[in-house]
């Protein structure tokens, strides 16, 4: 690829006879930015492969206005922009809601990229993006982060994320938005951020704007802005509880779900930083991606692909240990499994699966009959996770770590068929413990809201659930993983506060997984930050 400063597009003529496009802002977004740039909401980047990564960001305006808007890009290997790498112009409209995603190839594998857009006469901030690594990779760090609700608070943990330097990614497990009215989960009055629309959200129109919304939050668009996101949906990007045909939280007097849940996923690929399979109408969001030989990241979609209907009952052992009902789906099922395989035997060391639900088995001590505790999660589709746990076990695949968000919490966990059973599975030496589970707590959605009653029923959890070796119920934060060849590390961040802005945060705790042991054990000692982690993105769009 050849190129040469500014040889490219991006300052000049034909941008100037574009159409100007009529400005539609929000007062919300009006309170904290009014210099007429377009580029409202940030932007982002995605999907890192080993040449290439998905820029992301959105023009405002009329969204009925019948006008093609010209979008200028660049890409640079420094944030001065001396040494631009790629440049294009791409263009968008309202089929995709003004936004604009480029994907330029060719780029270097392991390579931290800035990059900017210009359109209407601005330019926008300057992002930060970073392909992923070939070869013989010797360590890799990445954040995993789910459940960030609007109305509950700040988005202190995204801000944190923002100022970490040296993240190779930025792993979103779901629960991005949340579907709800002002005050159904979450009043935001308090804080100034009550949900756009304030009802619950149906339509594609809908969707839209929630996304929007939640891309006008600045520290979301920092954490964007910083770091390649690889996100995947939960329930909340569509309703609550979902499933392939259906969702708690939607009524026949909402339309057809159908309906709802292609709107929801039109607006989500529109919206996030993903490589979007054009003309895929059904929204596959299941995908691996490669960090050399270090690790694979194997993404799952055990919400919207073909999930079977919850368990309505938590004690209906008969429906809950039912072979035909699926999570994963049959198709998806075995993509994975042979992903699974096919990581083993290039040698990958690590085997890490960014998805929704907590995996460990979790009984109600709350309630007698060792009824289940959730059935949204694994343990309400068992035959699904035996399926699981016996392609790793007969299939000799090791050194799977499960990433997971969905519950609020913070947990550390062995994996086996049998955690209660002495003769199976040693929660001391790990014996019978085949993968681990990691599990990160919500940016503010809440778990157990009162510490004392999330203490005790922590508390109780870990002393009835061996394999359990780590849970937290009340804080909100993310989870930092730092993968060597000999062990993964997870750090858990809590952040001290969602009720006004800040970046203070604790490392609430450290496990780890040695090669070979699938089994957590305490962190000997926090992970060190990159000495040479590429510079942070200025702030602003002006380049000297
Ligand atoms: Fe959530």
């Amino acid at each position: 690829m050849s190129f040469s400063r500014r040889s490219f597009l991006y300052y000049t003529g034909p941008l100037a006879v574009l159409p100007v496009l009529p400005q539609r802002c929000s007062q919300l977004v009006d309170d904290y930015r009014n210099d007429g740039s377009p580029f409202l909401h940030g932007v982002a980047s995605g999907d890192p492969l080993d040449d290439r990564v998905v820029l992301w960001t959105r023009i405002t305006g009329d969204a009925g206005a019948p006008h093609t808007v010209v979008v200028a890009w660049a890409v640079a290997k420094d944030p001065q922009f001396t040494r631009v790498v790629a440049s294009g112009v791409t263009s968008t409209d309202e089929s995709v809601d003004f936004t604009v995603k480029v994907d330029p190839s060719e780029l270097q594998s392991g390579t931290t990229y800035y990059y900017r857009f210009r359109a209407l006469g601005h330019d926008s901030t300057i992002g930060r993006a970073r392909t992923a690594p070939r070869g013989n990779l010797t360590r890799a760090r990445l954040a995993v982060v789910s459940c960030s609700n609007y109305p509950y608070g700040y988005f202190n943990a995204y801000a944190a994320l923002a100022r970490r330097a040296d993240l190779d990614a930025v792993i979103h497990l779901g629960d991005y938005l949340y579907e709800y009215a002002n005050g159904a989960y979450g009043d935001g009055a308090p804080l100034g951020r009550t949900p756009v629309p304030d009802r619950e959200i149906l339509t594609l129109a809908d969707y839209r704007a929630r996304h929007a919304q939640y891309k006008t939050d600045p520290d979301l668009q920092e954490a964007h802005r910083q770091h390649p996101f690889i996100a995947v949906w939960d329930d909340h990007e569509v309703a609550n509880d979902a499933w392939h045909s259906g969702a708690e939280n939607h009524q026949p007097d909402e339309g057809d779900f159908q309906e709802r849940k292609a709107a929801a996923i039109q607006a989500y690929f529109e919206w996030m930083p993903i490589r979007a399979e054009r003309g895929d109408v059904r929204g596959r969001v299941y995908r691996t991606f490669h960090y050399g030989k270090l690790l694979d990241l194997i993404m799952l979609d055990t919400r919207n692909a073909a999930r079977d209907q919850q368990p309505l009952d938590p004690c209906d052992v008969t429906t809950i240990a039912d072979p035909d009902r699926q999570l994963l789906g049959e198709e998806q099922e075995a993509w994975f499994f042979a992903e699974l395989e096919r990581s083993q035997r290039r040698g990958t060391r690590w085997r890490l699966l960014g998805q929704q639900v907590m995996f460990a088995q979790l009984v109600n001590v709350l309630a007698p009959g060792g009824c289940i505790f959730n059935p949204d999660q694994w343990d309400g589709y068992a035959a699904a996770r035996a399926r699981v746990l016996n392609e790793l076990s007969e299939g000799g695949i090791d050194n799977v770590v499960v990433l997971t968000g969905d519950i609020h919490s913070s947990w550390g966990s062995d994996l086996t068929a049998a955690p209660f059973d002495a003769t199976k599975y040693d929660p001391a030496t790990g014996r019978g413990s085949l993968a681990v589970e990691l599990v990160t707590p919500a940016v503010t959605s809440p778990g157990i809201d009162d510490a004392t009653q999330a203490a005790q029923f922590g508390g109780a959890i870990r002393a009835t659930h061996p394999h359990v070796k780590y849970v937290d119920l009340f804080h909100r934060g993310y989870a930092l993983l730092d993968v060597t060849r000999e062990r993964v590390q997870c750090e858990w961040y809590h952040v001290a506060t969602i009720r006004e802005r800040s970046t203070a945060e604790t490392l609430a705790n450290s496990l780890q997984v040695s090669s070979g042991t699938n089994h957590l054990v305490p962190a000997t000692a926090p992970s060190t930050p990159r000495v040479d982690a590429p510079a942070l993105a200025p702030s602003g769009s002006n380049v000297a």
